[in-house]
C-alpha cells in the first residue's frame, strides 16, 4: 500500500460501478444499482487524479471490454459485490448484530444498508490512506444525503500489517466482543502477509460470538492464470502486491484451525447465477482463481488463540 495516496484497487471498483451502471447494455447496468453508482461517482470524482497514473493499464476498463460475458475484470468484480451482500444480509437476518468490514475501500454497503438496520453496528477498517479519503467525502455528502452516516457507522483508519484487529475493536465502545457478528474481507486478504491474514482469523475467533459468519475473498494460487498475472502485476505496479493465495485443496482445514466451518464456496460460475443467461452458464468456466468461502465461528480457541499470536510464520513471510 501507498501511504499517500488512496488505493488504486479500491478507486478501480468504484469506476467499475459507474463504468457499468451507465453501460448500453441492460445486462450491464443491472449489476449495479442508482445507490450504488450514485455513491461510487462520489469516489471517482475525489480520486479522479488517479486515473492519470500511466504505471495502470485501464485496458479492460471500457465500454468496449465490458461488452462481453461477464467474464471481464470489471463484471467479475461486481458480482463478488452482490455475493457479499446476499452473506451479510443474510447473516443479519440470522442474528448478526455487527458487521466489521476490513478493507472497505471505497464500498458504499455501510452507506446504504446502515438505515434499514438500525440496530446494527457497522465498522469498517482500511488502510489510513483510503479510510481518511473515504471519511472526507461522507462529510462532504451527508448533508445532501443524511442517511448516509449516523451512530451506528464506525470508520476506523488503520494498517493491518501494525495494528491487530484485536487491538482496534477493542477501543470501540459499541463493538460487543462475543457477539454474534459478520466479518467480510471483500478483495483483501491476498494483499496482506500470511502471518497478518493468520492474526485477523486468530482475532475473529476471539472477538466473535459462536455462530458469527465470517465471508473472505481468496486467490487459488498467486499469478494462477495469463489475465491474472497482467493483473497482479498492474496492482503491484500501483504499490498493491498480491502476497497471499490459499489452495482450496487446503482451505477448509486452513480454516477449521481458526475455529471457522466452511458453509459455502463460491467461484466465479456461481457468482453468474441469476444474471447470465443459460447459454453463458453452459461456457463459462468453473475456475476462475478466486474463491468465496462463507464461514461459521463454530469453535473457540480459547487459551490456545495466545499461544498462536507469536508470529510463527514469520520466517515464511521474510523469504517472500
Ligand atoms: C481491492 S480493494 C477492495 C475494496 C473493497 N473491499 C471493495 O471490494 O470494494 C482492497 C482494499 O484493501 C485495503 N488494504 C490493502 N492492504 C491493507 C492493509 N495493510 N491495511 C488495511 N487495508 C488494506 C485497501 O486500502 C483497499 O481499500
Amino acid at each position: 500500500m501507498k501511504d499517500t495516496e488512496p488505493s488504486y484497487t479500491a478507486f478501480m471498483l468504484a469506476v467499475s460501478q459507474v463504468l457499468l451502471h451507465t453501460h448500453p447494455e441492460e445486462r450491464n447496468r443491472r449489476l449495479v444499482n442508482d445507490e450504488m453508482a450514485t455513491m461510487s461517482q462520489w469516489f471517482v470524482d475525489e480520486c479522479a487524479h488517479q486515473t492519470a497514473d500511466p504505471k495502470f493499464d485501464a485496458s479492460q476498463y471500457t465500454v468496449e471490454s465490458v461488452n462481453q460475458d461477464y467474464t471481464n475484470l470489471v463484471q467479475v468484480d461486481i458480482l463478488r459485490k452482490h455475493v457479499f451482500e446476499k452473506n451479510i444480509r443474510k447473516a443479519i437476518a440470522d442474528g448478526a448484530t455487527q458487521v466489521v468490514i476490513l478493507g472497505g475501500g471505497f464500498d458504499t454497503l455501510v452507506m446504504r444498508l446502515r438505515k434499514h438496520f438500525p440496530e446494527v453496528q457497522f465498522f469498517e477498517i482500511d488502510h489510513p490512506s483510503t479510510s481518511v479519503v473515504k471519511k472526507a467525502v461522507i462529510e462532504k455528502k451527508k448533508a445532501e444525503y443524511p442517511d448516509i452516516d449516523g451512530p451506528n457507522a464506525h470508520y476506523i483508519a488503520a494498517d493491518f500489517e501494525k495494528t491487530s484487529l484485536k487491538e482496534l475493536l477493542e477501543k470501540e465502545k459499541s463493538f460487543k466482543p462475543d457477539s454474534k457478528t459478520a466479518f467480510m474481507a471483500e478483495g483483501v486478504l491476498f494483499y496482506l502477509r500470511e502471518s497478518t491474514v493468520r492474526g485477523i482469523l486468530t482475532d475473529i475467533n476471539t472477538l466473535g460470538g459462536l455462530g458469527s459468519q465470517v465471508i473472505v475473498e481468496t486467490l487459488d494460487a498467486i499469478n494462477s492464470s495469463a489475465q491474472d498475472q497482467q493483473l497482479a502485476a498492474d496492482v503491484a505496479s500501483v504499490g498493491e502486491d498480491q502476497r497471499w493465495a490459499l489452495d482450496p485443496a487446503q482451505a477448509k482445514r486452513f480454516f477449521e484451525m481458526y475455529g471457522l466451518s466452511t458453509r459455502d464456496v463460491n467461484d466465479h460460475r456461481d457468482r453468474q447465477v441469476g444474471f447470465a443467461t443459460d447459454a453463458e452458464m453452459a461456457s463459462v468456466r468453473q475456475q476462475e482463481g478466486a474463491k468465496t468461502y462463507t464461514l461459521e465461528l463454530t469453535s473457540k480457541l480459547g487459551r490456545l488463540s495466545h499461544y498462536e499470536r507469536p508470529d510463527r510464520t514469520a520466517a515464511w513471510d521474510a523469504s517472500r
